[in-house]
C-alpha cells in the first residue's frame, strides 16, 4: 500500500523518521509531499495514495475524488473540520483523528500566551502574575483539562465548563464547575477555549460573553479562528479598553485588531500548538499504527466517520 504524507506545515524530521519506520516496516510504501503551495500539487500526490496522513490540511471533496485508490485518511492531530466527512463516508473511506496525542503541546502554549499577556507582550513595564487570577476552561477535553493541570502549577484559580462533561468528573481534579458559559465569562481573568469548530460553535463567542469579563480580561484562543464572531470581538475590544486577546489563529480581521488595539491583542504568526518535535512525534506515530493496523486487522477505533 502507499501511504502519503501531505503537510504543508511538516512534521518535524524525527517524526517523519519514525513514521518512515513503522510505515515501511509494515511492508507498506511512504510517499512524501511538504510544504505545497498550490492544491494541484496535492491532487496530484493523493492520485494514487491507498493512505493518506495530514495536518491541518483540508481533505476538501475535490480532494477525495483525486484520490483515486483512497481507503483512510487520519488527520495527525484532534480537531477534524478540516476533513469533508460526507465526501469520505460516500467513498467508502475511513477518516480517523488521533485524539489526545499533541494537547500538552496545545496546554502549554496556552499558558505560554496568558504569562506573555500578563507581562506586557515582553515590553519594559509592569506587568502582573498568573498566580491568585482565575482562570475559565471553555471544553474540558485532552487540551482542557491539561490546561487545568499547568495552571495549577502556576496557582490560578481554575473553573471549567464543559456540558458534555459529567460535573463530578471536573470537580476531581479539583476544578470548579461553571454553572453556565455566562457563569465561566463573568468570573474568568483569562479564559481558554478549548471547543472544536462545528456548526454550533462557529461565531458562537461574540460580545455577549466577552463584555461578561471581570476588568482587564483576556481572552485565549488556541482553538479555531471559527468559533469566534470577529466583528463583535472588535466591538468588544474597542468599547473595553481593559480587554485582551490572544490566539494561536490569527482572526480574518487580525491586522484591524493588532492596528486598533496595539499589545492588547497578539497573534502567533502561525499556528503553533501543535508546532513541538513531541507532539508531531505523538501525532504522526499514532496517524501511522493506525493506519498500519487498519490495514492488517481491519480495525477502526478512532474512525470518525460511522
Ligand atoms: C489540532 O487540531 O490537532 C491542532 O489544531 C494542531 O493542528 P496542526 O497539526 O495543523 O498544527
Amino acid at each position: 500500500m502507499k501511504v502519503l504524507i501531505a503537510t504543508e506545515k511538516p512534521f518535524a524530521k524525527a517524526a517523519v523518521d519514525g513514521i518512515r519506520t513503522i510505515v515501511e516496516g509494515a511492508g507498506h510504501k511512504l510517499a512524501l509531499l511538504e510544504k505545497y503551495t498550490s492544491v494541484d500539487e496535492f491532487y496530484a500526490a493523493v492520485a494514487d495514495a491507498d493512505a493518506l496522513i495530514v495536518r491541518s490540511d483540508k481533505v476538501t471533496k475535490e480532494v477525495v475524488a483525486a484520490a483515486k485508490n483512497l481507503k483512510i485518511v487520519v488527520r495527525a492531530g484532534a480537531g477534524f473540520d478540516n476533513l469533508d466527512l460526507a465526501a469520505c463516508t460516500e467513498r467508502g473511506i475511513v477518516a480517523m483523528n488521533t485524539p489526545g496525542q499533541n494537547s500538552n503541546a496545545v496546554a502549554e502554549l496556552a499558558l505560554g500566551l496568558m504569562v506573555y499577556m500578563s507581562r506586557n507582550n515582553f515590553t519594559p513595564g509592569t506587568g502582573s502574575e498568573l498566580k491568585g487570577k482565575t482562570l475559565g476552561i471553555q471544553a474540558y477535553g485532552n487540551v482542557g483539562r491539561l490546561v487545568a493541570k499547568v495552571a495549577k502549577g502556576f496557582g490560578m484559580n481554575i473553573m471549567a465548563y464543559d456540558p458534555f462533561v459529567p460535573a463530578e468528573a471536573i470537580k476531581k481534579d479539583g476544578v470548579a464547575v461553571a454553572a453556565s458559559l455566562e457563569d465561566l465569562y463573568s468570573k474568568s481573568n483569562f479564559v481558554s477555549l478549548h471547543i472544536p469548530a462545528t456548526a454550533e460553535t462557529k461565531k458562537s463567542i461574540g460580545y455577549a460573553l466577552l463584555s461578561k469579563m471581570p476588568k482587564g480580561g483576556c481572552l485565549v484562543n488556541t482553538a479555531r479562528k471559527e468559533v469566534i464572531n470577529e466583528e463583535e470581538l472588535l466591538k468588544v475590544l474597542a468599547e473595553r479598553e481593559d480587554l485582551k486577546y490572544v490566539t494561536d489563529i490569527a482572526a480574518e480581521n487580525q491586522a484591524e485588531l493588532n492596528e486598533k488595539f496595539g499589545k492588547r491583542v497578539f497573534a502567533t504568526p502561525k499556528k503553533m500548538g501543535a508546532e513541538t518535535a513531541e507532539a508531531n512525534i505523538n501525532a504522526g506515530l499514532a496517524a501511522a499504527n493506525q493506519i498500519c493496523k487498519f490495514f492488517a486487522t481491519g480495525d477502526r477505533t478512532f474512525q470518525l466517520n460511522k
